[in-house]
């Protein structure tokens, strides 16, 4: 196993105000309804931005929660790495608003896209630049604003995504207290994609490919699209293969894990993904019920989540492991 490099020092998490309960959607005039909904995916409710609650606004509101729990100031972030496929403006990265929202003035600060994998790549991403020693303190945030490019009248699609923001700070193990175990952090990281499929989840239109126009508009190829038979049957297929990588790198076996926490896209592919690897369900974290899929977002959502609700005490060792559009995927095991 190898000695860990950077570890997880602070986790915080935060969701619009507005709930959107399955009925809520039914009762908009969607032909759909609740049974459906939590029997295909688990899911019974998820939240919906405000004008007023941007990705800048919720990740930065994350930010301040894991950062307490850090007990760090912003002026002690070295680099911002912020997962997410809806960004508050194309240009710039919406890592540099965080950063100036926060105050975080010595920060490099950049958008990393990796859709449900965001987060997880984001995390892979900050343990590298602890290594090379170009950071020592990185904030880690996967974020979404979904509800602005989902199509509201396509019940294959809407009824699976929310908002939310999840964020992490992510240390080298230099700055762990004294006495504290050096066995904590990050065991092992692993992560692949696969672009042959990149048709399978996307957002058509808005980009330099096939720019907005009223074309666009009038086929709704502005919002995102999915064939989920074939999204769910690579899913479950990635998620296994994450599970069984990262166990190996770290030397492990599913027998050591205390806690999976996967991505939260549905409870049939969590279900099946645990299956394979062996795990009882009360050994997987699961709040895809009250969040929905909120894709960068679910991940650190999840783990703070957890974290509150006392699931994750010192020593426990977590298994993460994303899947997303693209595809790509990825997993870690760190012992908290
Ligand atoms: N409410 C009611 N009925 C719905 C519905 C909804 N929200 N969405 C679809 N349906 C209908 C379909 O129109 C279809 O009706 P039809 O047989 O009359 O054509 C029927 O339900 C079955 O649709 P199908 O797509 O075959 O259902 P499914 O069992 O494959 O479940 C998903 C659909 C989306 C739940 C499932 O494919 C899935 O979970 N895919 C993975 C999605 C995902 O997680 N994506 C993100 C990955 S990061």
């Amino acid at each position: 196993m190898k000695r860990p490099i950077a570890y997880i020092a602070g986790t915080g998490y935060a969701v619009p105000r507005r709930a959107v309960t399955n009925d809520d959607l039914a009762a908009q005039g969607l032909e759909t309804n609740d049974a459906w909904i939590r029997d295909r995916t688990g899911i019974g409710q998820r939240y919906v931005s405000a004008p007023d609650e941007t990705l800048t606004v919720l990740s930065t509101n994350a930010a301040r929660l894991a950062m307490a729990e850090a007990g760090i100031t912003a002026s002690e972030i070295d680099l911002i790495v912020l997962g997410t496929a809806t960004p508050d403006h194309l240009l710039p990265a919406t890592a540099v608003e965080v950063q100036a929202a926060l105050g975080a003035g010595r920060a490099m600060a950049f958008d990393l896209g990796a859709a449900c994998s965001g987060w997880l790549y984001s995390a892979q991403v900050a343990e590298g630049m602890i290594a090379t020693g170009m950071a020592e303190t990185v904030l880690v945030i996967g974020a979404e604003v979904l509800s602005t490019i989902v199509d509201w009248t396509d019940r294959n699609t809407c009824v699976l995504f929310g908002d939310g923001a999840g964020a992490t700070i992510i240390r080298h193990v230099r700055t762990l207290p004294r006495g504290e175990s050096r066995e904590r952090g990050i065991l092992s990281s692993y992560g692949r994609s696969d672009g042959n499929l990149y048709d399978l989840l996307w957002r058509p239109a808005g980009g330099v490919a096939e720019p907005f126009s009223d074309a666009v508009y009038a086929a709704r190829r502005q919002y995102v699209r999915m064939e989920g038979r074939e999204v769910f049957k690579h899913a479950v297929r990635s998620m296994a293969d994450a599970v069984d990588r990262a166990l190996d790198m770290a030397k492990l076996t599913p027998a050591d894990v205390d806690l999976m926490i996967p991505h939260q896209a549905n409870t049939r592919i969590i279900e099946a993904t645990a299956k394979h690897a062996g795990f009882d369900m009360s050994r997987v974290f699961v709040n895809v019920d009250r969040f929905g899929n909120t894709s960068a977002a679910s991940i650190p959502i999840a783990l703070a989540d957890a974290r509150q609700q006392g699931r994750v005490p010192e020593g426990t060792l977590v298994l993460f492991a994303a899947f997303g559009a693209g595809f790509t995927w990825g997993s870690m095991v760190v012992r908290f």
